[in-house]
C-alpha cells in the first residue's frame, strides 16, 4: 500500500489530544487505525461512522495486539499512556505498563512491519524542578521526579537506539500542559484545566494542591494538532525533541481568576498538601519548535477558556 492511502496508526487516539489528531486527519483525506484501551478515551470522542476510521480496543503493553494494527501503516503517533503524573505515584508498576512497555512495543512493531515515521508524546515532566525561574530549553539537564516522567524520558531514549540501530524516524514531542474540549474531568487525576472548568461551571468547591502559585505553559489543543499534523509530513527529520509550550506561566490562582472572570464568579476554593512529585514551575522555551514548525497564532488562555466553557 503506498503511504498516501495507508492508515496513520495513533495508539491513545480514543482520548483527548488523539481524538482531536483524528478529525483533523479525517479532514485532509487521510485513513486512521486507532488503538485504545478505552480506560480514559471513550468511543463518543470519534465519529466511528467515517469510513476512514478503523478502531481496535486493545491494550498498547499487548505486544501482538500492537504488532496486528501497526502492519500496513505509514505512520505512527504514539499517545496511548496513562497522562497523569499522580497516577504513575500511587501505580508505578500498573502505569509502567502502559507509558513504557507500550514505547517499547511500538518501536518493535515498527521495526518488524518497516514502517519508519513515528511522533511520540514525551512530556515537559522529563524536566522535573529544573524550570525555576527560566525558560526551560531542550537542553536543561532531565531530572525525572515521578515514575511517570522516567518512563517518558525512557521511552525516548528507546525510540532513540531503534533510530540509531533501525532506522525508525521518531519525532519527540516534550508537551507542556495541553487544554481544550474533550479532556476528561472525571477523575482527580485528569487535567487541571478540565477540573476547575467543570467544577466551576456545576458550583462544586475547587480544591488547589499547594498554594496555587504553581505555574504551567497552558498550550491549546488546535494548535497542538496544528504541528502533529506537519510533523508528520516533514521531509527531515532533525535530532533531538522539541518542547511544545508558549511560553506563557500562569499560576494555578492567575487561571482561577481568568475562569471566575468568565464565568461571573467562582465557587469556593480550598487550598491542601501539594501533590508528591509535583513541579513548581514549568514554562517552555519554544525556539526550536518555532524554527521547525509553522507555528499557528497562538490561541490566548483566555480564548481556549471561553471556547471550553462555551462562551
Ligand atoms: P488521555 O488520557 O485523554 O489520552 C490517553 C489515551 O490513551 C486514552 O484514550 C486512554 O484510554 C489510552 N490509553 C491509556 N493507557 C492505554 C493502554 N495501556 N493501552 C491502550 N490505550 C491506552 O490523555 P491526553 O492528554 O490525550 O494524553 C495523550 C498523550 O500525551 C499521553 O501520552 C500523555 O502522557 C501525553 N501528554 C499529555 C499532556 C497534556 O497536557 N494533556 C502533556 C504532556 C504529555
Ligand atoms: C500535566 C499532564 C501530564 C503532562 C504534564 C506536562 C494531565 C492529567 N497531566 O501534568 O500528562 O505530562 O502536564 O507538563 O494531563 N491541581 C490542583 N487541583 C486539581 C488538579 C490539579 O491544584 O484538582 C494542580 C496539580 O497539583 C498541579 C497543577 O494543578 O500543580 C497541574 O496539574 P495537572 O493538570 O494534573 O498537570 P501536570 O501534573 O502539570
Amino acid at each position: 500500500m503506498s503511504d498516501a492511502v495507508a492508515p496513520i496508526l495513533i495508539t491513545g487516539g480514543a482520548g483527548f489530544i488523539g481524538s482531536h489528531l483524528v478529525d483533523a486527519l479525517l479532514a485532509v483525506g487521510r485513513r486512521v487505525r486507532v488503538l485504545d484501551n478505552l480506560s480514559m478515551g471513550s468511543r463518543d470522542n470519534l465519529p466511528l461512522d467515517h469510513p476512514g476510521l478503523q478502531l481496535i480496543v486493545a491494550d498498547v503493553a499487548d505486544a501482538a495486539a500492537v504488532s496486528a494494527a501497526t502492519e500496513g501503516c505509514a505512520a505512527v503517533v504514539h499517545l496511548a499512556a496513562v497522562a497523569s503524573v499522580q497516577a504513575s505515584v500511587d501505580d508505578p508498576v500498573g502505569t509502567h505498563q502502559s507509558n513504557f512497555v507500550g514505547t517499547l512495543n511500538v518501536c518493535e512493531a515498527m521495526r518488524l512491519h518497516g514502517v519508519r515515521r513515528v511522533l511520540f508524546a514525551s512530556s515537559a515532566a522529563v524536566y522535573g524542578n529544573n524550570g525555576e525561574g527560566c525558560a526551560i530549553d531542550e537542553q536543561t539537564s532531565k531530572a525525572p521526579l515521578t515514575p511517570y516522567a522516567a518512563d517518558k524520558l525512557a521511552s525516548e531514549h528507546y525510540l532513540e537506539f531503534y533510530q540509531r540501530q533501525h532506522g525508525l524516524e521518531p519525532v519527540i514531542f516534550r508537551f507542556f500542559n495541553i487544554f481544550g474540549p474533550r479532556q476528561d474531568p472525571s477523575s482527580p487525576y485528569s487535567g487541571v484545566i478540565s477540573i476547575f472548568t467543570q467544577r466551576a461551571q456545576q458550583g462544586m468547591p475547587i480544591r488547589v494542591f499547594g498554594d496555587g502559585e504553581q505555574t504551567r505553559d497552558f498550550f491549546y489543543i488546535g494548535d497542538l494538532v496544528d504541528v502533529l499534523v506537519q510533523a508528520l509530513s516533514a521531509p527531515v527529520i532533525e535530532p533531538g525533541a522539541v518542547n511544545v509550550g508558549w511560553s506563557q506561566a500562569v499560576s494555578l490562582n492567575q487561571l482561577l481568576s481568568e475562569i471566575g472572570v468568565l464565568l461571573g464568579g467562582l465557587p469556593e476554593v480550598t487550598y491542601q498538601a501539594p501533590r508528591a512529585g509535583d513541579i513548581r514551575h514549568s514554562r517552555a522555551d519554544n525556539q526550536r519548535l518555532s524554527d521547525r514548525f509553522e507555528l499557528p497564532t497562538p490561541t490566548p488562555l483566555a480564548d481556549g477558556l471561553r471556547q471550553l466553557l462555551g462562551r
